[in-house]
């Protein structure tokens, strides 16, 4: 009975254990599934942390209960007094002295083992640690590309001072070089976080923090600001897009080069668009670089056509997306600073043309 109890207990610790970590692995942010050097190596040192704990988990917790079990108070064996066959009465007898497990004060060779394996299993960890701080706070290399990312309420804006690109919760990046990233807000704390390729990083006020990543397979990695901010927290999420150097190459000299149309009708319809974005509130908020409109209070949309998502990430890049993303703003996302526009439904179409061409 005692047996089936045990095992029922282990196989609800199994199916909890693997609730937990089956779909985690297959999710996107999972972070013990690296994508490039500097999340694997934090992965490696934190399984090698995780590994130490349990085992001195289980030992002590397995010591505890074997001690808890093997010496627990048993009751002292019924003595029966009988008299001529009769039992008078039962006796149980004390627990003597006799009865305890021998006790030992102060064993030097004890104090000196227990104080010897949390050394050296200590010891085990910090010269990992120390290793890994210092290489990551290393510079990465002479072929770095440098990116300034900028925490708003609520999305990320992401500045190339090399290229003259601006644009925003869509970070691109060359597969296989490594990205110096300078971490600053413009308004609260925000964090970092692109799980699969880094760990976190803070933007505070005032300060400049400094990490770097490398994405070693071309793909789109899922972030997440990972510091309470506000409202839409939880709405702050971001892209890495990792692309083979050449297409980032053309990324870099496409951008800015305004709208791309296939056909005359949809080339007046963009002209429209862009009137449109130049006249009524878009400019004054946005910039698309070729236009007029150098707006610097929400995301840069100068590559807005090759953005996989919208709103920081929380929807799908699509022409209907976008229509209601700028129809009513705050009904997607309350609070958000872009306001309602107001714009004609024939307006609405224009402008989501323009910006849609824009790649
Ligand atoms: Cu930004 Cu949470």
């Amino acid at each position: 009975m005692r047996h089936f109890r045990h095992w029922r207990l282990l196989s609800l610790a199994a199916a909890l254990v693997a609730a937990v970590a089956l779909p985690a692995a297959a999710a996107p942010q999972y972070w013990l599934d690296p994508a490039g050097p500097v999340a694997a190596m934090q992965g490696r040192l934190f399984l090698l942390t995780l590994g130490i704990m349990l085992f001195v988990f289980v030992t002590v917790g397995g010591m505890l209960v074997y001690t808890l079990l093997r010496f627990r108070e048993r009751r002292a064996a019924e003595k029966t007094v009988t008299k001529g066959g009769t039992v008078v009465r039962r006796e149980t007898a004390a627990a003597s002295e006799d009865d305890l497990p021998p006790q030992i004060e102060g064993s030097h060779k004890l104090e000196v083992v227990w104080t010897l394996i949390p050394f050296v299993l200590l010891l085990i960890m910090a010269v990992p640690t120390v290793r890994l701080s210092f290489a990551l706070a290393a510079d990465p290399g002479e072929d770095a590309l440098e990116v300034r990312v900028v925490g708003h309420q609520w999305w990320w804006e992401f500045e190339y001072p090399e290229l003259g690109i601006v644009t925003g919760n869509e970070l691109r990046i060359p597969v296989g070089r490594p990205v110096k990233l300078t971490i600053v807000t413009d308004d609260v704390i925000h964090k970092f976080w692109v799980p699969k390729l880094a760990g976190k990083m803070d933007a505070i006020p005032g300060r400049t923090n400094r990490m770097w990543l490398q994405a070693d397979e071309p793909g789109v990695y899922w972030g997440q600001c990972a510091e309470m901010c506000g409202t839409h927290h939880a709405n702050m999420r971001l892209r890495v897009v990792a692309l083979p150097a050449a297409e980032f190459d053309t990324w870099v000299v496409n951008w800015g080069r305004g709208p791309v149309v296939e056909n005359e009708a949809q080339l007046a319809a963009v002209e429209r668009g862009r009137q449109v974005f130049e006249t009524r509130a878009c400019f004054a908020c946005h910039t698309v670089e070729g236009t007029t409109a150098q707006g610097q209070v929400g995301p840069n949309l100068t590559d807005l056509g090759v953005r996989h998502t919208l709103g920081a990430g929380i929807m799908e890049n699509t022409p209907e997306n976008l229509a209601r993303w700028i129809d009513d703003p705050q009904a997607i996302k309350p609070g958000s600073l872009m306001p309602r526009v107001g714009l004609t439904p024939d307006e609405l179409r224009d402008v989501v043309a323009f910006l849609s061409a824009l790649r």
